[in-house]
């Protein structure tokens, strides 16, 4: 089943157009990835998914509920950690969350209530008044408070910006957990290491359109490759593999060297790499596979301004 269905949404703020004809299909149990710079459109498509703000063009459905027509089905299935802190000071931690369920119409919600909360190392800050938790504390509270219905659907934005380590290896390793069990994730953030690590699927936005959307491993192997560095002990590199030598060494002026990096596209490449230098004499000192990361693609990518 299709757990979040957008088509082509437009979303402008006067002459500013914040969504360009946004299309996005996200599937049960995904880890997917809405990555961009700031001002890319993410937190406004987010608010749309979240029946926020309400798209000037097009749609979006949450397991099959219109956000719009069908509004309160369809937040009924989605968990929204906002970027921003929004909180009633004068709760406590227990009681946000205790609020928050009867908000989607559960009672006797305690057991997960407590779950979450040990989750998220918050059960000591339980008795605590929102106002006097610090802003990572907050944001613990942001998460557990979008979780409290244990929603199939989990958005997160930003759930990591001002928090500490603990806590972004505690939230992933429980996020994680959840998304195991077949709920669905989707994450903003510009940790893009964090991305790489959690997520299956990316798009990436800039200026309010989707300018890449495919499987991490692919956009990794598909946009830069990987660099094979090898070092020879003896020998040198065989004319028929000069073609491979990747401009940066060329233009670091490293190429005279016995150090070369050759550029592979596949992981099947290298083994007839490998194979042409042993038998042209060549003995292999080090040799070591770098990947592309998902830094080196962002990067490529909003430059480029497409793949
Ligand atoms: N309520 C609003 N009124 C006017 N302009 C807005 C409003 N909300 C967002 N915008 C504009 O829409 C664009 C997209 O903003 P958005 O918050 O969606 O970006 P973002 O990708 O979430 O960025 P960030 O990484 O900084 O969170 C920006 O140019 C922003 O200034
Ligand atoms: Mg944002």
């Amino acid at each position: 089943m299709t757990a979040i269905q957008i088509t082509k949404v437009e979303k402008s703020y006067k002459s500013l157009k914040a969504l360009g004809g946004v299309s996005l299909s996200i599937e049960e149990g995904e880890f997917f990835g809405l990555l961009g710079p700031n001002g890319a459109g993410k937190t406004t498509l987010i608010s749309t998914i979240a029946g926020l703000i309400r798209p000037d063009v097009g749609s979006v459905a949450i397991h099959g509920h219109d956000v719009v027509t069908d509004f309160r089905a369809a937040r009924g299935k989605l968990g929204v950690v906002p970027q921003e802190l929004v909180f009633d000071p004068f709760f406590t931690v227990r009681e946000t969350l205790r609020l928050q369920s009867g908000y989607f119409g559960l009672k006797n919600n305690d057991k997960w209530i407590d779950e979450v909360m040990g989750e998220l190392d918050l059960t000591n800050k339980a008795d605590v008044n929102m106002r006097a938790l610090s802003g990572g504390m907050k944001r613990r509270v942001l998460v557990a408070q979008a979780l409290v219905h244990k929603p199939p659907v989990i958005v997160l934005d930003e759930p990591t910006a001002g928090v500490d380590v603990e806590l972004r290896q505690t939230l992933w390793k429980f996020i994680s957990r959840l998304n195991r069990e077949g709920h669905t994730v989707v994450l903003t953030t510009h940790y893009l290491e964090e991305a790489q690590a959690m997520c299956q699927r990316v798009a990436m936005l800039k200026a309010g359109q989707v300018v890449a959307l495919d499987t991490m491993s692919a956009l990794i192997r598909r946009i830069s490759g990987s660099q094979l560095i090898v070092h020879l002990a003896s020998g040198d590199l065989p004319e028929d593999l000069r073609h491979l030598v990747s401009h940066d060494e060329h233009d670091s002026g490293n190429s005279g060297g016995n150090k070369y990096s050759l550029r592979v596209n596949e992981y099947t490449d290298v083994e007839p790499i490998l194979a042409r230098l042993r038998e042209s004499g060549a003995v292999i000192d080090e040799m070591q596979l770098q990947q592309a990361d998902l830094e080196d693609i962002f990067l490529q990518i909003m430059d480029k301004g497409a793949l």
